[in-house]
């Protein structure tokens, strides 16, 4: 069954064929618009043709919801955290290709970690910033000698309080977009909101904008803010 459309439908009965026209209101069209907008943006980015040869996205999908982490940290963490400063970052559960990773690594001048038991190690990746560790983040023992400053969940297998537990209770920012993992992390974030724009249900963004803080602070209030 097709979506009902609750526009007008005209016929105008021309001389050859008749011209069907669908009046679709405004609101629908903007749907469809905020729907668009991170692929749009993938198509405007120099490094798309890099990202697309290296075949890290399997679908339209998934750059959808690597774009909104991107904008998250965008949006919320750049004060902190410029583009071109020497900050370093880490995509936990990327997948079997290192993909949010990969956007940050392109995207910005940071170094960007990319962890998951299910990397593929057999392409070469063009990014002397970008490090790849097929292992669970828990074990590769990387957060003992690295301390991160943003650390990204994508629909990561892991939890906020897993990760935290490897890391310590340092200076950085978590931003996470859950899907089917018990979060146990008893802080809540210091921003959350639904990213309409990402083609997937699990479209929830949260912010932890200083695990210090938020960890000594504990009494701290859940804030909700939208994306704007
Ligand atoms: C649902 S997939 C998401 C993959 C990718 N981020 C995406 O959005 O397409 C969850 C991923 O978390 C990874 N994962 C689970 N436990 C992990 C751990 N302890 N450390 C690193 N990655 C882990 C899994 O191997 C899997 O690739």
């Amino acid at each position: 069954m097709g979506q009902k459309i609750d526009g007008k439908v005209s016929v105008v009965h021309g001389a050859g064929e008749d011209v069907v026209s669908i009046n679709v209101p405004k609101r629908m069209l903007d749907g469809v618009c905020r729907g668009q907008r991170y692929i749009n943006e993938f198509l405007r980015c120099k490094c798309a043709p890099d990202l697309l040869a290296l075949g890290l996205f399997p679908n339209g999908k998934e750059i959808t919801e690597s774009f909104a982490l991107y904008n998250a940290v965008r949006q919320h963490l750049w004060r902190r955290f410029p583009p071109n400063r020497d900050e370093t970052l880490f995509s936990v559960g990327d997948g079997v290709t290192p993909r949010a990773a990969a956007i940050f690594a392109f995207r910005t001048d940071w170094t960007c970690y990319s962890f998951d038991p299910k990397l593929r190690m057999d392409c070469p990746f063009p990014c002397k910033r970008l490090h790849l560790v097929p292992q669970r983040f828990e074990h590769s023992g990387v957060a003992r000698d690295i301390t991160p400053d943003i650390v990204v969940l994508q629909h990561a297998h892991i939890s906020v309080e897993q990760v935290v537990k490897s890391c310590g209770a340092g200076h950085y920012a978590v931003v996470s977009m859950p899907c089917c993992t018990k979060e146990t992390f008893p802080y809540p974030p210091d921003v959350c909101y639904r990213d309409p724009s990402v083609w997937s249900p699990k479209n929830e963004i949260q912010v932890w904008r200083n695990i210090y803080t938020t960890v000594t602070d504990g009494q701290k209030l859940s804030r909700k803010e939208q994306n704007p």
